[in-house]
């Protein structure tokens, strides 16, 4: 005998079921798609345990057939391939007649179904070893899947599992993009005997994105539609000025499929360069048509990976659409966002002309008791970092510093830099202050991201929590999808110094904030937004406690570090440079980026020669 062995079709369909059944999410997803197919006007879907122990999903589409409903749960059998002809059209669907298989492998199966034409409804069994038992029962019209202990077979797919909360969260994200696609079909979603969705038929995509989203956000979106003889778009793009505010929403649709694109998205996020600050993302509700045999679904099990024949078109159309779309609501023109954006090149403040034009010493203005990032009355979030262990006098060790390249060497030399009676604030972005090799350049942004990183650090190990402060509590919408993050985060967003509460199905009550952090409702409702954004990405990609910390402090770090104020003054200045050599590393922000710099005496020299 030959060593090939054919594999039993129990274990081929398990290890296919890895494939298109990663998670209870894949399961909602296949379905759903499922009930869809069969012509469904109403489809629920009930887990519990985050879809562990059961997933159900009830539609009142065409039911199948006693024969099919055995049938169904045979790897590529499909109805939906019904002629050659078909065929094309069809694939480019991807239809495999693969999902019920794959399920079946992993899971207990109860089915229930009843085409309209007949008597009785036909109920199907799977147990634990693949075995199948068929009676007649008494059901509605229509197919009800009942998937019990998903993974029961394979605990190694089973320990792959996330906590319930991210595990909910894509059954939330899968279901979502589902709805997304029919609005003129009624979802409900419910967990643990909890609504969390309740759809009804929606006169329009708009409505249901209401429904699906909060109200709040229809009124940020502006109506696409781009037309090209290879694609045409059509759908909701977000209000540049709105990213901040709204979650992100960022949806692509093709053919009626959701499906993942890092490559498009990259052609809305330049249609939007400029006109949205670093690391903010616009909404986006993106439906594109283009002819079936052009795009091949096929790629990836899941099938929300596309390939595109023509992707660097689409990527321009999409591109110049949107750009256009922006203009046309003339929001590029009218949109400032000034101190967030991403100009970095030096400009010549009125401060520094002060200073130039007169024989003033800048340590006039100096206040010794104020704090740069105390709250002033009409700023935006100023962070608070006057807490750390920094020097209170206005020198430093420059050795802090003598890391880097170039002119460091020489600073080495220089013990100290008294600092307080020369300093220049240029453009509220940089501070200039001489040394004895020169002139020493100091990135604002890029020193409070390190300042700030540091701080975050100790407080996420705990070593020194984030002073609180109470508020008026605020509570704020986050989709009832994400409420289970602040349950699951909640100790690392106390030691931020945040008390963040679940307060109903789909919002929480914010109680207290870090000490320094706006806590005007606005403010609140922006931080809230941003907190959700760093824990779910963060959460969702780094397992290993020190490296989540490690990310999520630079995460605040970048957003506290963006809506920094301009400073005004010198002595502002002087208390950055305080904080900034007080740190481990003066010398570059965590993630790499240079925050200091030094201009030689030489290359002073070469400018006039
Ligand atoms: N809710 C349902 N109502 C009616 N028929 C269904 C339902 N779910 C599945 N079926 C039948 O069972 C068949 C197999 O379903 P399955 O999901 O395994 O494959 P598919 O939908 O044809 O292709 P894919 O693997 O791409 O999902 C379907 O083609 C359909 O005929
Ligand atoms: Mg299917």
């Amino acid at each position: 005998m030959g060593k090939l062995q054919v594999l039993p079709s129990q274990i081929a369909n398990m290890i296919a079921a890895g494939e298109v059944v990663g998670r209870p999410a894949s399961v909602v997803k296949e379905l759903m798609e499922n009930s869809l197919d069969a012509g469904a006007t109403q489809v629920t879907v009930a887990v519990s345990d985050a879809g562990r122990t059961l997933i159900r999903v009830i539609d009142n589409g065409s039911g199948m057939d006693s024969a099919d409903a055995q049938l169904c749960f045979e790897r590529h059998a499909t109805s939906k391939i019904a002629e050659a002809s078909d065929l094309e059209h069809i694939l480019t669907f991807g239809f495999r007649g693969e999902a019920l298989a794959s399920i079946a492998a992993v899971a207990q199966i109860t089915l229930k179904t009843r085409r309209p034409q007949d008597e009785t409804a036909t109920q199907v069994e799977i147990g634990s070893y693949g075995e199948m038992s068929v009676s007649e029962c008494a059901a509605p019209v229509g197919t009800s899947i009942a998937v019990r202990n998903l993974f029961y077979n394979t605990p190694a797919r089973r320990k792959f599992l996330k906590s319930d909360n991210v595990e909910f969260r894509h059954i939330v994200d899968e279901f979502t993009h589902v709805a997304l696609t029919r609005p003129d079909v009624a979802f409900t979603l419910t967990h643990n005997g909890r609504d969390i969705h309740v759809l009804k038929a929606a006169k329009s995509l708009k409505y249901r994105i209401q429904d699906l989203l909060g109200a709040g956000i229809t009124g940020e979106l502006v109506d696409v539609e781009i037309n090209t003889s290879l694609v045409s778009v059509s759908g909701f793009i977000g209000r540049p000025e709105d990213a901040r505010k709204t979650l992100g929403n960022q949806y692509f649709f093709v053919n009626g499929r959701y499906f993942r694109s890092p490559y498009f998205h990259k052609a809305v996020m330049n249609a939007y360069a400029e006109m949205v600050p670093d690391g903010v993302t616009p909404s986006y509700f993106l439906y594109l048509s283009v002819d079936p045999s052009a795009v091949d679904v096929n790629i990836s099990p899941t099938k929300t990976e596309i390939k595109f024949e023509e992707d660097s078109v689409i990527f321009q159309t999409l591109f110049a659409g949107i750009r256009e779309t922006l203009g046309r609501n003339s929001f590029g023109a009218s949109i400032d966002f000034d101190t967030e954006g991403a100009v970095e090149m030096p400009q010549i403040s009125r401060s520094f002309s002060e200073y130039k034009n007169s024989e003033i010493a800048p340590s006039v203005d100096f206040d010794p008791s104020y704090n740069p990032f105390d709250p002033a009355p009409s700023s935006d979030y100023v962070p608070d970092f006057g807490s750390g262990p920094a020097p209170s006098g206005g020198s430093y060790d420059t050795r802090k510093f003598v890391s880097g390249g170039d002119n460091y060497g020489a600073l080495f030399e220089e013990k100290t830099v008294q600092a307080s009676k020369s300093m220049i604030v240029a453009g509220g972005k940089y501070v200039l202050t001489p040394v004895a090799s020169g002139v020493l350049l100091v990135h604002v942004r890029r020193a409070l991201t390190r300042i700030l990183y540091e701080k975050m650090l100790r407080a996420l190990q705990a070593e020194s929590p984030v002073g609180r402060i109470s508020l008026f509590p605020v509570e704020v919408q986050v989709g009832a999808a994400h409420v289970p993050t602040f349950v699951e985060y909640a100790s690392i967003l106390e030691s931020l110094g945040f008390d963040i509460v679940p307060f109903s199905t789909d919002s929480v009550s914010v109680n207290a904030m870090p000490e320094g952090w706006d806590s005007d409702e606005l403010s609140v409702r922006d931080t809230v937004a941003e907190l959700l954004q760093i824990l779910e990405e963060e959460g969702a990609h780094s397992s290993l406690p020190q490296m989540m910390q490690s990310a999520l402090a630079q995460r605040f770090a970048r957003t506290g570090a963006a809506r920094y104020q301009p400073l005004k003054s010198p002595a502002e200045a002087q208390q950055l440079l305080d904080e900034l050599f007080a740190t481990s590393n003066a010398d570059l922000t965590p993630s790499g980026q240079r925050i200091t710099s030094i201009v030689g005496a030489e290359e002073i020299e070469k400018r006039f020669s």
